[in-house]
């Protein structure tokens, strides 16, 4: 949540102009105001404004070369969307400029410390915090985290020095990139240019000044060294190829990514020794708890229902933010975390607590690089590249995938059909369901099993890009209680042929009702996969018709790292 992205060079350069180039790229974790500040003739420039980067973009006219500028896309946590509230802040005497991701959690005390100095703060915003005590700690700002608690990671610019200041405490990501002549700091590597050969991640406790092209590394107030890693930038960031959302785009990459993790998942000689190794663990263990939030919890649905049935295993999904030690028996257990961006604060929190009762972790990460995979002791790639549309789509399909052919061999599958079902449900999913021409009041998606489980995806789905009330429900449930709602405004979406009773009596009440039938392909036992792809599409067409951005939706972010 909230992007951050900054650079300095020993000459001046565009810096400006690549720090606006960043944070377009950032702006899927964070878009309700954005701001940039630059160093000219030793004084801070700052440009802020509510709205997306473009909207920004519109208020940087002509903007000069430059060797530090630092910029930031916000999702508002404390403090209303406003220019004000913004970042970057800057300290009393305006010579240092913040921005910054994550919570300070000892905001009063730090009020009470900076009112003691008569320092005043101008917002509610806690990031405010940061450039005053960095101007009061003077050359002991190393020491910074011995005044703030919380979890945050921060860059800061200041008028005269000419260079960068980065600060880590906690588990939010910030990497440091290096071209020949630029170094980048980003909340993301996906924002990195493709010129970065170089990177190294800020670790917990750590600060780091950036001057000259050289870096300077502290962890916990004492001078350390670090070492570059390789990087290749493969991401092409306005790559939409050719379609009009990045939504759109991604649900039409989803075969090729289940072809990709099939072959790989089958011939891969890294990942088949990891399979291997897992399924020796689950045979040593009573019970398998799978923890993560929205989409990934409904993955970890499905999948703790296909342990139970394949391994007759007790398998339990969790919303992450609702694990607690008392939900963990006193029995040999493995954890299964699922996440895509990999930094989501909630299931971070749920690791802490799996980790407290010494449960071996195994992650099914997107990004491979993110803290929650860092943490984890064995990683299951999903393979499916930058997901970059807040609503998650193809990664659902690819955790569902990784998780079958890790639990069992699914040898009936063949690569060819199974790709060539999924091709032939996208193919099909507009005839099964395009937006309705009357909008509905409401959306009931109902299914049961498995089928459940994807009118629950479907429903969050719906509600994200079209901000209309929608709710999955169990077929047989209707009838005791929702059913009092179905009237003629009700559009009610059936996953499965098996909801026939639930069907016919919401259009006995006049609720209007479509089905996305259990496709009857021929041996392909994971057919339910790809049968969330029509419910996808339908979502995206309802957004579009009713005007949203489904890549944006409103209020919303991308990742979310905060609790
Ligand atoms: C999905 O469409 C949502 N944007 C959201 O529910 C997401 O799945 C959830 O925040 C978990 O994210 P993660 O997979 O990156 O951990």
């Amino acid at each position: 949540m909230c992007g951050i992205f900054g650079c300095h060079s020993q000459q001046s350069q565009n810096l400006v102009e690549q720090t606006l180039q960043g944070l377009k790229i950032l702006e899927y974790r964070g878009y309700d105001s954005a701001g940039i500040a630059y160093t000219i003739d030793n004084q801070l420039k700052v440009i802020k404004s509510i709205g997306d980067i473009d909207q920004l973009k519109q208020k940087v006219i002509n903007p000069p070369t430059t060797t530090t500028c630092i910029g930031h896309t916000r999702w508002a946590t404390n403090g209303t969307v406003s220019v004000k509230n913004s970042h970057p802040h800057l300290s009393t005497d305006s010579s240092i400029a913040v921005v910054h991701n994550g919570i300070i959690e000892n905001y009063q005390q730090c009020v009470e410390f900076l009112t003691k100095h008569n320092i005043k703060l101008k917002t509610p915003v806690d990031t405010e915090l940061i450039p005053n005590m960095l101007y009061l700690l003077s050359h002991n700002k190393h020491n910074i985290h011995q005044y703030l608690q919380g979890q945050y990671v921060f860059c800061a610019t200041d008028k005269q020095s000419n260079s960068l200041f980065l600060a880590k405490k906690g588990n939010l990501p910030l990497y440091i990139g290096r071209s020949l002549q630029t170094i980048y700091i980003s909340s993301d590597t996906l924002a990195l240019p493709q010129t970065v050969t170089h990177i190294i991640a800020m670790e917990d406790m750590e600060t780091c000044e950036v001057f000259d092209h050289q870096l300077q590394f502290y962890s916990n107030g004492q001078p350390i060294t670090k070492s570059w890693q390789s990087f290749n930038q493969s991401f092409i960031a306005s790559d939409k190829n050719g379609f009009a959302t990045y939504m759109e785009k991604e649900i039409n990459e989803i075969p090729a990514i289940m072809e990709r993790i099939i072959n790989t998942y089958r011939k891969d000689s890294t990942i088949i020794r990891l399979i291997n190794q897992t399924r020796t663990q689950f045979k040593q263990t009573k019970c398998i708890h799978l923890c993560a939030c929205g989409t990934s919890y409904h993955a970890a649905l499905i999948l703790a229902k296909i342990i139970e049935r394949d391994l007759h295993m007790r398998a339990i999904a969790h919303i992450s933010s609702e694990l607690t030690t008392t939900t963990l028996l006193n029995e040999p257990a493995i954890a299964i975390v699922i996440s895509q961006s990999g930094e989501t604060a909630d299931t971070l929190s749920a690791m802490d607590i799996l980790q407290q009762h010494k449960i071996p972790i195994i992650a099914f990460c997107n990004v491979t690089t993110s803290t929650i995979a860092k943490r984890s002791q064995t990683i299951f790639p999903l393979l499916c590249g930058p997901e970059i549309a807040v609503a998650s789509t193809k990664v659902f399909c690819a955790a569902l995938l990784v998780g079958c052919l890790l639990i069992k061999d699914y040898n009936t599958i063949s690569c060819g059909n199974f790709i060539e079902n999924t091709t032939k449900t996208l193919q099909f999913a507009r005839k099964i369901l395009s937006a309705p021409h009357k909008i509905p009041h409401r959306i009931f998606i109902i299914g049961k099993d498995i089928n459940h489980v994807l009118a629950l995806e479907a429903a969050l789905k719906i509600k994200e890009v079209t901000y209309l009330h929608c709710e999955g429900y169990p077929a047989n449930e209707l009838k005791h209680g929702p059913l009092s709602m179905v009237d003629d405004n009700t559009l009610s979406i059936v996953f499965g042929d098996d909801a026939t009773n639930a069907s016919a009596e919401i259009q006995a009440r006049g609720g209007k009702v479509i089905i996305i039938p259990t496709p009857n392909y021929q041996s392909d036992p994971l057919a339910f996969i790809h049968q969330i792809i029509p419910a996808q599409i339908f979502a995206l067409d309802l957004a579009l018709t009713l005007g949203n951005n489904p890549d944006k939706p409103r209020n919303l972010a991308k990742s979310v790292t905060v609790l």
